[in-house]
């Protein structure tokens, strides 16, 4: 695992896309499995800009997301599947046919989600998953206590996540769905390579705990210690509570 600790979101943002593109340029057929959430936004922003301006091409890649929450039809303003479209599909030159979102509205939710864990094998795995990380530790809904060797199944959303979540739906708790599909801790680790970022001071007790605590199903993200080849991108405040130096 290397801590990567840059000076602002922005750099980091930017850094994590210049690795993730520079394998998109060696292999365009790349199987990526990318995040929601607000952190990775500069991320996509970046590799929109590449796009434009730099003839990054992304029409031969693959891509999975991590989770949706179950109810939202795709078109709904909270869905993943719209804020996917806003922050990046719209804006880049990715195949329709290529582009994975879980399903919220899946009528057999665990016969959808053997489906997923299937096409992301059929795609040869993923190359590279991006991932955010929850303030209490968790990576996609895998919230803690999730089983460490978990595959794409339904997930209970615990309070805190509903509370940190609120801000999407009008601050309003009562309206975050409270069960998401979400690919397991073992389908995340499989893998071939993690880049985790984290920004700002609410993620710093999850990032210390993450990277230097004990492996715990307690921290979800405690397990990236286990892999081969994770990227942990901090900005300052999320990296102020690692007691051991990194690399700037
Ligand atoms: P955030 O969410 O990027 O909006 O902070 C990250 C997460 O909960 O995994």
């Amino acid at each position: 695992m290397l801590v990567l600790i840059h000076d602002t979101y922005d750099a980091m943002s930017v850094a994590a896309a210049a690795r993730l593109a520079d394998q998109i340029r060696r292999k365009p057929t790349l199987t990526v499995g990318l995040a929601t959430g607000s952190t990775p936004i500069g991320l996509y922003n970046e590799l929109i800009r590449l796009h434009r301006f730099e003839g990054l091409d992304l029409s031969k890649l693959t891509t999975f997301n991590l989770d949706e929450y179950i109810g939202l039809p795709p078109h709904h303003p909270q869905s993943y599947h719209r804020f996917m479209r806003e922050h990046l599909f719209d804006h880049i030159n990715l195949d329709p046919r290529f582009t994975h979102v879980p399903n919220g509205m899946a009528q057999d939710v665990d016969a959808f989600c053997d489906w997923y864990e299937a096409e992301i094998e059929r795609a040869g795995g993923l190359d590279v998953q991006v991932l955010g990380i929850g303030a209490n530790g968790h990576i996609a809904f895998n919230e803690p206590g999730s089983s460490l060797g978990s595959r794409t199944r339904i997930k209970t959303l615990t309070e805190q996540t509903v509370a940190d979540n609120a801000r999407f739906f009008t601050d309003d708790p009562e309206r975050v769905p409270r069960y998401a599909i979400t690919m397991g801790i073992g389908t995340i680790m499989d893998a071939r390579e993690l880049l985790l970022l984290a920004s700002g001071p609410s993620k710093a007790q999850a990032i210390h705990d993450a990277v230097e605590g004990p492996i715990s199903a307690r921290i979800p993200a405690s397990i990236i210690q286990m892999h081969r080849k994770a990227f942990v991108y901090c900005d300052p405040t999320a990296a102020s509570l690692l007691e051991h130096e990194y690399r700037g």
